[in-house]
């Protein structure tokens, strides 16, 4: 009963998308288990680019068995549009099964998510602007509307209204905005279900009765260990468990059952929206990063903040999501620099700190200590095994596996799926 869980061990945007697409040859199922529209996941397939927000990134591979699980959030005029997009170009979508149990992202969330980040002002924090977090909150409060809710009118109707009997007060008298009408939201909800139901089955069952016949689940983390609303650098974070520990609520299947996680971790490091960031440059190798590794948001299409690698963040991803392997993605980006600076502890208040601190006030005091690695002036996107790598490239490799205290199983020196070097196989 293989079961794998794949996910971002930074900020996010570490190349989860490609990974995943990779191994989708092999695998029975991907499963999304968290977030929503909020992820975008890039996979080069040949000369094809595709941008996937929502759906699992092995919607592409024919054999495998794409699943929303009921962690997940959806937007279903997204989802709609994300699979015509798809049909489009001819890829065959009808495999999807999606979870009863999501909650869906409905037009008022979207707008609260908008209206509290202009009513924050400097503080924001960044968000997408997608509804992912008011979506979370009307769930854990209990007001959250679910896709089977679409499948029974007077029950949706109800929950719309008990939703937005508070958001209204609160659109109306504290934000200043127009209220919005019960009616009008039911019925564009209603107006997808028929769209939507094919696919709505019970995915807890389908994937433990998987499991149980052997079959090879992977479960595709969208955000990364850092933007986690409990493990993240809260309060700018996302509103989800993108950590290892989410895939097992997010998708209903017990943690015996899994048995590899594997961190997704790029050679250097970048952030998207507010929030610390000790490495993070502001000068020309910053700038130099952001146009070599093409670090411009899939999602919101903002420009990504760069800076270099952080160890005590990859040994913290380690920890909180008992990392079994690290997939190193962008290493060929890193090539031309005479030497590279590795973060390998922070200095604290004068105080030299090897791991994350908790303290959000300590963590915003942060200051890098670097290890001047030598770098490599060879072009490395054609090695396909360890060895093709130089050697400064191979040593940086290793050190940063040393400092993150889990094997890199994997290297990426592309984009493209064969653009990878394996070096454990995953399966
Ligand atoms: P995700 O959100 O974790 O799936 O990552 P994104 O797709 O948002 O961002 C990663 C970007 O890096 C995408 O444009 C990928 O095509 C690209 N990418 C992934 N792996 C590699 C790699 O090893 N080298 C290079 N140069 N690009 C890569
Ligand atoms: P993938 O899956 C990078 C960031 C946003 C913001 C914070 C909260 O592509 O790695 P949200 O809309 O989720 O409430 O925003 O989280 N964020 C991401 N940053 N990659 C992502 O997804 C992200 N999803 C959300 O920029 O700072
Ligand atoms: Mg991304």
């Amino acid at each position: 009963m293989p079961a794998l869980v794949l996910l971002g061990a930074q900020w996010g945007d570490e190349g989860k998308g490609k990974a995943t697409d990779l191994l989708g040859g092999s695998v029975d199922y991907v499963v999304r288990y968290q977030g929503g529209n909020n992820a975008g996941h890039t996979v080069v397939v040949g000369d094809q680019k595709y941008a996937l927000h929502l759906l699992p990134s092995g919607i592409l591979s024919p054999g495998c068995t794409p699943v929303i699980g009921n962690g997940v959030v959806v937007d279903p005029s997204v989802l709609l549009s994300e699979l015509s997009g798809l049909n489009e170009r001819g890829v065959d979508t009808s495999k999807l099964l999606i979870s009863g149990n999501a909650h869906i992202i409905t037009p008022y969330n979207v707008t609260v998510d908008k209206v509290t980040e202009r009513f924050l002002g400097k503080r924001k924090i960044g968000t997408t602007g997608r509804g992912i977090g008011p979506t979370y909150a009307d769930k854990i409060n209990r007001v959250g509307i679910r896709v089977q809710d679409l499948y029974d009118e007077s029950i949706l109707q109800q929950k719309v209204e008990a939703a937005l009997d508070v958001k209204n007060q609160i659109l109306t008298k504290l934000y200043n905005r127009r209220a919005i009408a019960v009616d009008q939201v039911v019925e564009e909800l209603l107006g997808y279900a028929e769209k939507i139901r094919p696919y709505v089955a019970d995915t807890v069952l389908i994937i433990n009765q998987a499991l149980e016949n052997d079959k090879v689940v992977l479960f595709e983390g969208g955000q990364g260990t850092l933007l986690d609303i409990d493990h993240g650098t809260y309060p700018f974070v996302t509103s989800s468990n993108p950590t290892a520990g989410g895939a097992c609520t997010g998708a209903g299947v017990g943690p015996t059952k899994i048995s590899r996680v594997i961190g997704i971790l790029k050679a250097y490091t970048t952030r998207v929206g507010s929030g610390p960031f000790p490495t993070e440059l502001f000068d020309e190798d910053g700038e130099k990063l952001r146009r070599i590794g093409g670090e411009r948001g899939v999602t919101t299409g903002r420009d990504r903040r760069c800076g270099w690698f952080d160890a005590v963040i990859a040994r913290y991803a380690t920890r909180v999501n008992g990392l079994t392997d690290f997939f190193l993605t962008k290493l060929d980006v890193l090539t031309g620099w005479e030497q590279i600076p590795v973060c390998v502890a922070y200095e604290i208040d004068g105080r030299r700190v090897e791991d994350l601190p908790y303290s959000q006030t300590d963590f915003h005091h942060a200051k890098p200590v670097y290890e001047m690695l030598p770098g490599w002036s060879e072009d490395i996107s054609k090695a396909k095994t360890f060895s093709d790598l130089p050697k400064n490239a191979q040593a940086y490799v290793k050190a940063l596996e040393e400092l993150s205290g889990a094997p890199i199983s994997a290297i990426g020196v592309g984009p493209g799926r064969d653009e990878t070097i394996e070096i454990n196989s995953f399966l």
